[in-house]
């Protein structure tokens, strides 16, 4: 075997990002507890980069049975029912942990934790930290994390779960000189994150590269709706490099309007009642008919308009957007900000059980590599408080399932040696598949989709997936792991896209006749793995 040290441990938790915090924190409680992340803790991952809130019940006048109904609702019923119960049963204990633990939220004249209208919800539940929320939190958690004794092992790329037989018992990582390390643990958490990055056009960090979805179906996991992905109605357009950056939901609930290049509010042709505070899938699709039908602004946006609002509160609740649309040449004080959607979230992700159990034993998962929490279209707010419900849960699961023998099949360490050996014996940048794997999947498998484009990409796919990728160094092998891990991700959604013959939610099927609305779908879940393929059907409502 040609591993070059041994990691052992009780839990082993993957990603540095809110929900693997926040596991990795509980787990310590019961056990050596690793924590290995590919960027560097509290840096890295996307929660660091929301800005706009996080969903709790606080206040005496909202329940938990509404943000229950309104996640299902804006999840196109494609939630399961029990995690979205633990979810807004569980948030506003999960925020109390945060407060507790330091982090400073915006609080009112009533020293309350001061909450903001996001979109889909019948009642303001968004908490925040002016709009850097997820800043915050992580900064509490990193903070938190440091008074544990879990260690840390960062600038590590984990490559693929380890195996005995079909349970998992670690993974196997590479350090940042592209040693093979092997970390074996009793309990294995996949906190990976979501994988945005498959597309040109994205929120997410660099590290959104779907490197969890694709583990996880190598090691056998079955993974659903992974067609469900979210575009952030409102990213930045320009200038180039900042394209798809993300401009918050927050600004719309701050009273932000959006216009199209006539001037006109055109929420009020697609969502009447409920305008800009529509749910995303929604004002996403609404942006971009706006922009197919010419009626976009010459950078290929529309507006998104706070000039209306008192100087006082732009400043003091949304200072980031203040600041990042200054660096562009552009004061939101007096012009409005130019917008259009972007790539922002996959609802799908590994199938979990509410104690985060994923189908294959000895592997947990969290945040936003698991799937069944959204449904078929997330609420604005819901992912932080995601992250920490089951983060949370997910440590304590891990835990607590008790210690095991672990045998190391050398087969698959050797496997993988032979497979960094050939990428650093390849031909091709890894970049340039990853750049053609992005603009295949923004054109053939983005806001409105038909089974033509989606198999065309899949073809453009499996042509990437046979490309002899190179490492020009030890240390560039992580990057081909992570670029065939891209590959792998985007093929999940397009085979799950082509699985759902409807419309629901984020998916739109522009190839299908339709009848049913979302209430009344006679589909569940898509899923895929391995072995099998399909999609869930259930019983209609009358
Ligand atoms: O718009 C935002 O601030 C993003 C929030 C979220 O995705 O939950």
């Amino acid at each position: 075997m040609l591993a070059d040290e041994i990691v052992d441990s009780h839990v082993l938790v993957i990603g540095s990002g809110g929900a693997g915090v926040r596991a990795a924190i509980e787990a310590s409680q019961y056990g050596k507890t690793v924590l290995i992340s590919k960027t560097i803790v509290g840096k890295g991952g996307c929660t660091t980069m929301a800005e706009g809130g996080f969903n709790a019940v606080l206040r005496e006048q909202d329940t938990c049975g509404g943000h229950y109904e309104d996640t299902l609702k804006g999840g196109a019923y494609l939630n399961d029912p029990e995690l979205v119960n633990i979810l807004t049963q569980e948030a506003p204990l999960r925020m109390g942990d945060l407060v507790k633990w330091g982090a400073v939220f915006d609080f009112t004249d009533a020293d309350e934790v001061a909450q903001r209208p996001f979109g889909g919800q019948r009642f303001p539940r968004t908490c925040y930290a002016g709009d850097r929320t997820g800043h915050e939190m992580m900064m509490t958690l990193v903070d938190r994390l440091a008074a544990t004794d879990v260690v840390a092992l960062q600038e590590y790329t984990v490559i693929d779960l380890l195996k005995d037989g079909s349970s998992v018992i670690g993974a196997i990582a590479l350090d940042e000189k592209g040693k093979i390390v092997l970390m074996k643990a009793d309990s294995t958490i996949l906190a990976t994150g979501g994988g945005t990055k498959v597309y040109d056009i994205s929120t997410n960090s660099s590290s959104g590269t779907g490197d969890g979805y694709a583990m996880g179906f190598r090691a056998g996991a079955e993974l659903i709706d992974m067609e469900m992905v979210q575009f952030h109605p409102t990213g930045a357009v320009f200038p180039y490099d900042a394209r798809g950056r993300l401009v918050t939901e927050a600004v719309r609930g701050e009273g932000g309007v959006l216009k199209n290049i006539n001037g006109e509010r055109f929420m009020s042709t697609y969502d009447p009642a409920r305008m800009e505070l529509s749910t995303r899938d929604v004002v996403a699709r609404a942006i971009a008919t706006e922009i197919l039908k010419e009626r976009g602004t010459a950078n290929g946006g529309v507006y998104l308009d706070v000039t209306h609002l008192p100087r006082e509160q732009i400043e003091s609740r949304l200072p980031v957007m203040l600041e990042q649309f200054l660096k562009f040449g552009v004061d939101i004080r007096t012009t409005p900000m130019e917008v259009a959607p972007t790539a922002h979230h996959i609802m799908g992700g590994l199938r979990i059980t509410p104690g985060c159990r994923t189908t294959l034993s000895g592997l947990f998962a969290c945040g936003e590599v698991s799937g069944g929490v959204h449904g078929a279209n997330r609420l604005g707010g819901n992912a932080l408080a995601e992250t920490q419900v089951f983060g949370k849960r997910a440590g304590e699961a891990a835990g607590k399932a008790p210690v095991r023998q672990k045998t190391v099949d050398e087969r698959q360490v050797d496997a993988w040696q032979r497979r960094l050996d050939g990428f650093l014996a390849g031909g091709t940048n890894p970049a340039q598949v990853r750049k053609k794997l992005q603009l295949a999947m923004w054109q053939g498998a983005g806001i409105f989709r038909t089974a033509s484009a989606l198999e065309e990409t899949l073809r453009t796919i499996k042509q990437l997936q046979t490309v002899n990728i190179k490492a020009t160094s030890a240390r560039n092998l992580a990057e081909c792991c992570i670029v065939q891990n891209m590959c792998l991700t985007a093929s999940l959604i397009c085979r799950s896209a082509l699985l759902r013959t409807e419309s629901r939610g984020a998916h739109v099927r522009t190839d299908v006749t339709q009848t049913h609305d979302a209430e009344h779908s006679p589909f569940n879940h898509t899923f895929i793995s391995q072995v099998r393929d399909g999609i869930e059907t259930r019983e209609v409502k009358a």
